[in-house]
């Protein structure tokens, strides 16, 4: 098939070039024929161009230009014209101008789509990613793909100035699960053993730093077998980042110039730096969430001390069992129906909360079911604490003190909802939340686990407690959050081999387990590691905020489902006997 190689792109001629002679490639984007004049939008990635067939121009022209239909793939030769006065289009680039098809060659036909190749479409996700390669046509599913572009382009010139190095490491390791489960890959030629597919490349990180290389990044693809969300999928990208002698307030100097330079370049928004920061503790007492969206106040208060000396069995019982009475004003809601009341005690109970105390603040009194267990001291404590005035609404829930507090997160969450407290024009609100419990407790399974993972180092005036007081050992983990989402998760890590060990066994894991899973990198230690830290960026969360998505699969080329599945390809599939005999793999 003969076509002459295009001239210019269809975003690319204004006023400029009329009269001159063009070549054009790409898709019919759309048709209209009007009485015996076809006009043709041509699309490719850089944009929109329209192109008119007349058969008193070039009626050979015509006569194709009359079969095409949308998706056809051509290449077109004309001339440059102004548009006649009143059909300019003020809302494309090119709208100016358009092309009188002097010759047409038709590249390809084009099956009639199962939806239509435009923005703002409303079809089901799941045919969106069936046909993939479709939607990815579509001019706003480009962009995203262009801003993902752009955004590694940053980092990847950010990391290279500061004197980073960027290492490629295995994505075939061995299984060694941090948190979530590993997803393996039996091998042919061991038979019975497996790799496992990296879910961060974590221990090779801190190894490139026992090697001496300093500064090292890689975006990279992680694995994850979990249950999936809006934001997770089960092989993502990370920005992995590791620097050899460094504190906290290293790390965090390199990545809030990463951030700086990010919101410059792709919003062109001036980020203030420093970062704000949080600790855990105070995180979970003001927002409820390791993750506070701060683009709204909606601060909650802590009530223990303005209830410790309550007679209300529910509080007196929490305070007793060290738990927590935490409290919510929702401002000018005190006139909610009990419709209203029910419906947000239902969304708490969801969440695993007894009840929710609710009170209507009045003139000098309050008005609640619960009212008649409190003094008036303890009324007038109340409100002073949470500022509440005429008019208001409280709300309180105790209990443990994590559960209870993550509760009431949520409910701050939907109280803005329902206040509409997110503006559209709200600034971004990024935060460093640090001081991370080391250990977390699992009712389940009875243990603690590593809360951040298990190369992370305690406070090193915590470490004494290690064995006692597990629980109260903070970990120098950080992870930084925008608007509500966590983007990355870093810390400080454990660089010596005995204390490595003692991390080991107060995660009850036995010398031979952590030998056997671990045996590589607490050798490694033996032989000079430098004090090391870093963090990895969740690159599709940090692209999708600043896409303006809800989901990472609009920033993602090809996603799977929420059920792990490629409806393009149909993966996870099975496979023939022969293969799976050849892996030593019998199916029951
Ligand atoms: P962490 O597990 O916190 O840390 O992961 C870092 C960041 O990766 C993103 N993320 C995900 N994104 C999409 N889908 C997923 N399933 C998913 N899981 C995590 C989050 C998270 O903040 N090795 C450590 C980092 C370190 O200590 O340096 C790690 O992987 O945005």
């Amino acid at each position: 098939m003969q076509f002459k190689r295009r001239t210019h792109t269809c975003g690319e001629l204004r006023e400029s070039h009329i009269e001159e002679s063009v070549v054009l490639n790409g898709w019919v984007d759309t048709r209209r024929d009007l009485g015996g004049v076809i006009f043709i939008d041509l699309r490719d990635r850089y944009g929109i161009t329209q192109i008119v067939f007349e058969p008193t121009y070039n009626n050979e022209a015509y006569e194709i230009g009359k079969d095409l239909r949308s998706e056809y793939v051509i290449s077109v030769e004309g001339k440059v014209r102004q548009r006649p006065e009143g059909t300019e289009n003020s809302a494309i680039p090119t709208g100016l101008v358009d092309v009188m098809v002097d010759k047409i060659v038709l590249l390809n036909e084009a099956k009639t789509p199962p939806f239509q190749i435009k923005d703002g479409l409303d079809v089901n996700e799941d045919l969106r990613l069936k046909y993939r390669y479709l939607d990815l046509r579509r001019n706003e599913m480009q962009q995203n793909i262009l801003l993902r572009h752009k955004m590694y382009q940053i980092a990847r010139n950010y990391f290279d100035t500061q004197n980073f190095c960027e290492v490629e490491t295995p994505v075939l390791m061995k299984s060694t699960p941090e948190g979530a489960r590993d997803f393996l890959v039996p091998s042919r030629m061991h038979k019975g053993k497996f790799y496992a597919l990296p879910q961060s490349p974590q221990q090779y990180k801190q190894l490139l730093m026992v090697s001496g290389l300093d500064r090292y990044f890689q975006i990279v693809k992680c694995f994850r077998d979990e249950d999936l969300r809006a934001d997770r999928q089960p092989e993502f990208t990370q920005i992995d980042v590791e620097m050899s002698f460094v504190d906290t307030e290293d790390v965090f100097e390199v990545m809030e110039g990463l951030m700086k330079v990010m919101f410059k370049e792709v919003l062109d928004y001036d980020l203030k730096l420093p970062i704000p920061r949080l600790s855990f503790k105070e995180a979970m007492e003001k927002y409820g969430s390791d993750k506070p969206d701060l683009r709204f106040d909606l601060e909650m208060v802590t009530l223990n001390e303005v209830f410790k000396n309550s007679d209300f069995r529910v509080f007196k019982d929490t305070i007793e069992s060290d738990g927590i009475i935490t409290g919510l004003l929702a401002k000018g809601c005190g006139e909610y129906t009990r419709n209203q009341l029910d419906g947000l005690t239902d969304f708490v109970k969801k969440l695993g909360s007894g009840g929710l105390i609710w009170m209507r603040v009045k003139e000098d009194t309050i008005e609640a079911p619960v009212a008649k267990f409190f003094t008036d001291e303890e009324i007038k404590n109340l409100r002073s604490t949470l500022n509440a005035e005429t008019g208001d609404l409280i709300f309180i829930l105790s209990g443990k003190r994590l559960k209870t507090l993550s509760i009431m997160g949520s409910l701050r969450l939907e109280m803005a909802k329902r206040l509409e407290l997110i503006k559209s024009d709200a600034k971004p609100a990024l935060l460093w939340v640090t001081d991370f419990p080391l250990f977390e407790w699992d009712e389940e399974t009875q243990r603690f686990y590593a809360m951040h993972h298990p190369f992370t180092s305690p406070y090193l005036e915590d470490i004494d407690k290690m064995e006692a007081n597990p629980g109260d050992v903070r970990a120098r983990a950080y992870d930084l959050v925008l608007n509500g989402n966590e983007i990355a998760g870093g810390s400080i890590r454990i660089h010596n081999s005995e204390l490595q060990a003692k991390m080991f066994k107060a995660l009850g894991i036995s010398d031979e387990e952590a030998q056997m899973k671990f045996g590589f990198l607490m050798n490694a230690f033996k032989y000079g590691a430098p004090p090391h830290g870093g963090i990895a960026f969740g690159f599709d969360r940090l692209v999708m905020l600043f896409a303006g998505e809800n989901s990472i699969r609009e920033v993602i080329a090809f996603p799977k489902t929420s059920s792990g599945a490629s409806l393009m390809d149909d993966s996870p599939s099975i496979v023939d006997e022969h293969q799976l005999k050849e892996l030593h793999i019998k199916l029951r």
